[in-house]
């Protein structure tokens, strides 16, 4: 194909991860996050990489491209980043959603032929949302969008998407993927450590243990969350965040959290990607991620 791509608020590199398997040549990525910035490296040496805040970036000084690849901060929009409603945290969600302007800016001053932004779907309920693709449209672009749920392209996570294309030849039409659900007991490694014995959690988790179990059986996922009612490993996970600790395995009288290595399975990455050890950090990286298998289908609809 040849087509050259640039990975903005690249993260972990789900998106590079993609487009590599999908043929497309990333040339550039960025992020301000240090972090994620080495893990990106790692595992794409050959992509030059910037680490800054993009809404100062000057996009001017980037070579010519053909298809700009972006996943603007989506914390602003997730109803995960909604907690709290102090003047701080107000500031902070619009600070994120504002990242998405840095998408106009790039395409102003480089005009790409195709940009694929990926987002949680509230990004379309975003006061601006109108307005930034009518910016976009300015611009000369047809803009379209879809939402998508990973585990319809074989990916065992349910984690549902907007992906929005802006094409400058012409509309892009979404066909919608048809790939066969995968249970998440087909990336579960069998492991030794971490388990923990549920007689000595307290009333509260083991009530919510026992409600899973009279569903799921003796083997099945669950969350520290209240009233979780479980979930059948028949299935693709839940979404996987950012949270640490956040999905959590039994089995009989057992518990584990789900581990990095599954974490990446359920993401789509492939077993050697390279991720810090830190599981805070991991998890952050792997949880903001677009799958790979996502990227590469938004890619091929759209090139
Ligand atoms: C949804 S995640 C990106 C996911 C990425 N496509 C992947 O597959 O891993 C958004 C990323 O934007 C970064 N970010 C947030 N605000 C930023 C800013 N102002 N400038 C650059 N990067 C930013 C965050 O550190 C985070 O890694």
């Amino acid at each position: 194909m040849n087509i050259k791509a640039v990975d903005l608020f690249a993260g972990a590199g789900g998106f590079t991860e993609g487009a590599q398997r999908a043929g497309v040549d990333v040339i550039f990525a960025a992020n301000h996050w240090p972090v994620s910035v080495d893990a990106h490296e790692a595992n794409h040496p050959g992509v030059e990489h910037e680490c800054q805040d993009l809404r100062q970036f000057d996009f001017e000084s980037l070579p010519d491209f053909d298809m700009l690849l972006a996943s603007p901060a989506c914390q602003g929009h997730s109803t995960a980043g909604q907690g709290s409603d102090s003047a701080r945290a107000a500031k902070k969600h619009e600070a994120d959603r504002n990242t998405a302007l840095a998408v106009i800016e790039c395409a102003d001053k480089k005009r790409p032929e195709t940009i694929l932004v990926e987002n949680v779907p509230r990004f379309a309920k975003w006061e601006l949302f109108d307005w930034w693709c009518d910016g976009l449209r300015v611009l000369g672009y047809h803009v379209t969008s879809t939402l998508v749920d990973a585990a319809d392209l074989g990916v065992p996570q349910n984690r549902k998407r907007i992906v929005v294309a802006a094409s400058l030849k012409a509309p892009v039409e979404f066909e919608a993927p048809k790939s066969e659900r995968k249970p998440f007991s087909s990336v579960l490694l069998d492991i030794d450590e971490g388990w923990t014995s549920i007689k000595a959690k307290s009333a509260n988790i083991r009530k919510r243990i026992d409600t899973g179990r009279e569903k799921h059986g003796d083997r099945f996922l669950t969350q520290y969350v209240t009233k979780h009612p479980g979930r059948s490993l028949d299935r693709p996970i839940g979404t996987i965040t950012t949270a640490p600790s956040h999905w959590h395995l039994v089995d009989g009288q057992q518990m584990r959290s789900i581990t990095t290595a599954e974490l990446l399975a359920a993401q789509d990455f492939r077993p050697d990607y390279i991720i810090p050890d830190n599981v805070a950090l991991a998890t952050r990286l792997i949880g903001n991620a677009i799958p790979p298998a996502l990227a590469k289908w938004a890619i091929e609809q759209a090139a």
